[in-house]
Parts: C-alpha cells; sequence; structure tokens
C-alpha cells in the first residue's frame, strides 16, 4: 500500500487505517480509494478486528478527490473510470467505523467522514462540501447524508457557497461525536473503538446495520428489521456468554461467535 497505513492491532481489536498523502493534505486519488477499500474488505474478515478507525494527519483529514487527476477527464472518462464505486466498500463495511478528524475534511473528505458511524473531530477540523467552488458537485453521498445529519437548510448552505464549518458548529449541527484539543482527537477515537470493542461483535454488527437502515426505508420496514436482527442476536453464542455474566456479576467475555 502506497498511500495508507493500516496499524491491525493498534489497540486490543482496534485497527487503525491512516491516509498518508501529506503533500497533498491526502487529496483522494484513484490508488488511494482503491487501497483503502481493499484494506477496508481485509479488516472487515479479520477476526481480531472490532472497530476501525480511519484518520489522516493533525493538517488534513482529506481535502477532497484528487482535483489534479480529475481536472481534464470527460464525463465519459467518469463514467468508464467509476472511481466513486470503490466508495461502496467503505459503505458496506460491517464493523464499526469511526472517522478522527484533525484539520481539513472537504468535499469527498467530508463525505469519507460521513460514511464512517462516528466522527472525532479535534478542534482545528474545518468541513465543507466546496465542489460548488470548483464547478462541480458533492458526488459521494455528500448532498444525501449531510442532508440527513444536519437538516436540508444548512446543507443548502454549505454545498450551494462552499463555506467550511469549524468543530465547533459541526458539533452544534450534530454532525460530530466530539470535539477535543488536537492532542487528543486520535485517542479519543481509539477510546470510542476501544470501548466498542468490548462489546459483542456480532450484535454490534446487527445494530450497525439496523441503525443504518433507518435512513434507507420506512418507520414500518425499519422495526421489522431491527426486530428480525434481535432475534438473530440469539443464535450468537455471545447473547448466551452477555447474558449469563450479567446474572452471575462478571464480565463477559465475548468471542464474536
Ligand atoms: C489535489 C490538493 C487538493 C485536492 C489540496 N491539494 N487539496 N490536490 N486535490 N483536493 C494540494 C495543493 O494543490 C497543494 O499542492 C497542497 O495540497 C497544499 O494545498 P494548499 O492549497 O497550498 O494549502 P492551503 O493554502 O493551506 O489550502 C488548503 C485548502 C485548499 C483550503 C484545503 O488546498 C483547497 O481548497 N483544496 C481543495 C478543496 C476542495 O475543493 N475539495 C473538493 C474536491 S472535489 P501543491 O503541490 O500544488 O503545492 C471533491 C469531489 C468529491 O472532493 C467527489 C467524491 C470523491
Amino acid at each position: 500500500m502506497e498511500y495508507i497505513l493500516v496499524t491491525e492491532q493498534h489497540e486490543p481489536f482496534v485497527a487503525l487505517v491512516q491516509l498518508n498523502r501529506p503533500k497533498d493534505l491526502n487529496a483522494l486519488n484513484l490508488q488511494l480509494m482503491q487501497e483503502l477499500s481493499e484494506a477496508l474488505h481485509q479488516l472487515d474478515k479479520n477476526e481480531r478486528v472490532r472497530a476501525i478507525i480511519i484518520t489522516g494527519n493533525e493538517q488534513a483529514f482529506a481535502a477532497g478527490a484528487d482535483i489534479k487527476q480529475m481536472a481534464d477527464r470527460s464525463a465519459v472518462d467518469m463514467l468508464r473510470i467509476d472511481q466513486f464505486s470503490t466508495w461502496d466498500q467503505i459503505r458496506k463495511t460491517k464493523k464499526p467505523l469511526i472517522a478522527a478528524v484533525s484539520g481539513f475534511a472537504l468535499g469527498g473528505g467530508c463525505e469519507l467522514a460521513m460514511t464512517c458511524d462516528m466522527i472525532i473531530a479535534s478542534e482545528t477540523a474545518k468541513f465543507g462540501q466546496p465542489e460548488i467552488k470548483i464547478g462541480v458537485m458533492p458526488g459521494a453521498g455528500g448532498t444525501q447524508r449531510l442532508t440527513k445529519a444536519i437538516g436540508k437548510a444548512k446543507a443548502m448552505e454549505l454545498v450551494l457557497t462552499g463555506r467550511f464549518l469549524s468543530a465547533e458548529e459541526a458539533m452544534g449541527y450534530g454532525l460530530v461525536n466530539k470535539v477535543v484539543p488536537v492532542e487528543m482527537y486520535l485517542r479519543e477515537a481509539v477510546q470510542l473503538g476501544r470501548e466498542i470493542a468490548q462489546m459483542a461483535p456480532i450484535a454490534a454488527q446487527l445494530a450497525k446495520e439496523a441503525v443504518n437502515r433507518s435512513f434507507e426505508t420506512h418507520l414500518d420496514e425499519g422495526l421489522h428489521f431491527e426486530r428480525k436482527n434481535f432475534y438473530l442476536a440469539f443464535a450468537s453464542e455471545d447473547q448466551k456468554e452477555g447474558m449469563k455474566a450479567f446474572i452471575e456479576k462478571r464480565k463477559a467475555d465475548y468471542k464474536g461467535r
């Protein structure tokens, strides 16, 4: 891998994926996205991993899709290369994904953070969909996920003006889970990953799927889906262990089975 660094066991059961094109503010070129997609696919299958952190560096999570790579493309090139199809793998990741964001999270960078399940931000984080300023628009979920996260009025403003949101504003709008000083954002994200990694992995997967379903369907169908997943959790050994541990007043030892 050239543009990402993967640390499988950053903490027990927590993997860290770092975007690593610092000179270009982690601009998301095709190769980086392919590497990220492949890494997530592998980590998703890895039984020693229960939560995944995606991060950049202090200056930038990612400043968007690589403008230099895209600038001269035709619509037919875009269709043929279909670079956003690599994003589907990120969306399909079954394990909890946490974005640890410092500095710029713009365009595709903001979309990548929003594709994760939770966002921990440093005080220096700046979120935005500035594609309008370069004659295009969000293309990897920005118009949909930002709108669902912060509501139509604010999303419309950000998408149509390209204005950046400070971490504090992003917190106020419910886009991020937590804002912490810059020296703590990664540690905080890892701590959240560690907490989730102590839970039963199958239950976490079923729960993530059910929460995500609420964005895709109406209430009746969503409740039905949730109930099925709840019942399915009883097929796991971890459900027996979790309930037994509660009754025996001890800490559960989950095996992911
Ligand atoms: C390619 C980029 C880049 C990008 C920054 N760089 N963003 N290269 N694609 N998206 C490169 C710069 O060209 C420069 O390299 C180096 O990173 C440092 O950037 P500067 O502009 O010198 O830094 P600064 O003055 O601090 O400004 C930071 C910035 C600005 C505000 C983040 O770089 C910026 O506006 N970037 C573009 C943001 C953007 O429009 N993102 C949306 C992209 S479209 P050199 O070698 O030239 O010095 C998109 C579509 C999404 O994301 C579709 C789904 C994927």
